[in-house]
């Protein structure tokens, strides 16, 4: 099964949205196998977002980033990534969809409060930067009543 990697970024954090970010994935069917909270340093959000340096909103991207703490969380699961992302909804919230976290949540691509892995690739190397301690293996009860 495959593993994306989820964060509440600081604005879903302040506003409260945590659980219900967590709740939407958990009731989906994925299980969380890692989970914390960190206030994140300029250091690490560059090597996080490095393949958007040279845009023009980086140095905002990095500063709202670190300007509180994120609850980073590894799912696993099957289609984790792609499912994540669809579940997100689209980069600005005013084109994703009702029923997705940044569709019902928020309003602005620069306090779009929740991260998701865009790639199988970039799932592996975000939760080797954001985890490096490791994830946790265990059986989930419910497994055979959201897998055949
Ligand atoms: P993440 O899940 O956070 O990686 O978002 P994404 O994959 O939907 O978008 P992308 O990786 O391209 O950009 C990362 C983050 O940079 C976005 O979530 C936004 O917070 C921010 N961002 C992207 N494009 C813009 C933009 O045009 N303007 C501003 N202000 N912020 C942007
Ligand atoms: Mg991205």
């Amino acid at each position: 099964t495959e593993r994306t990697y989820i964060m509440v970024k600081p604005d879903g954090v302040q506003r409260g949205l945590v659980g219900e970010i967590i709740q939407r994935f958990e009731r989906r069917g994925f299980k969380m196998i890692a989970l914390k909270m960190v206030w994140p340093t300029t250091e690490l959000l560059e090597k996080h977002y490095a393949d958007l340096k040279n845009r023009p909103f980086f140095p905002n991207l990095i500063k709202y980033m670190a300007s509180g703490p994120v609850v980073a969380i590894v799912l696993e699961g099957r289609d984790a990534v792609a499912t994540g992302r669809v579940m997100l909804g689209e980069t600005d919230p005013l084109k994703s969809a009702p029923g997705t976290i940044r569709g019902d949540l928020c309003l602005q691509v620069g306090r779009n409060i929740c991260h998701g892995s865009d790639s199988v690739q970039n799932a592996e190397k975000e939760i080797a930067l954001w985890f490096p301690e490791g994830i946790v293996k265990y059986t989930l009860a419910t497994e055979n009543w959201i897998f055949e």
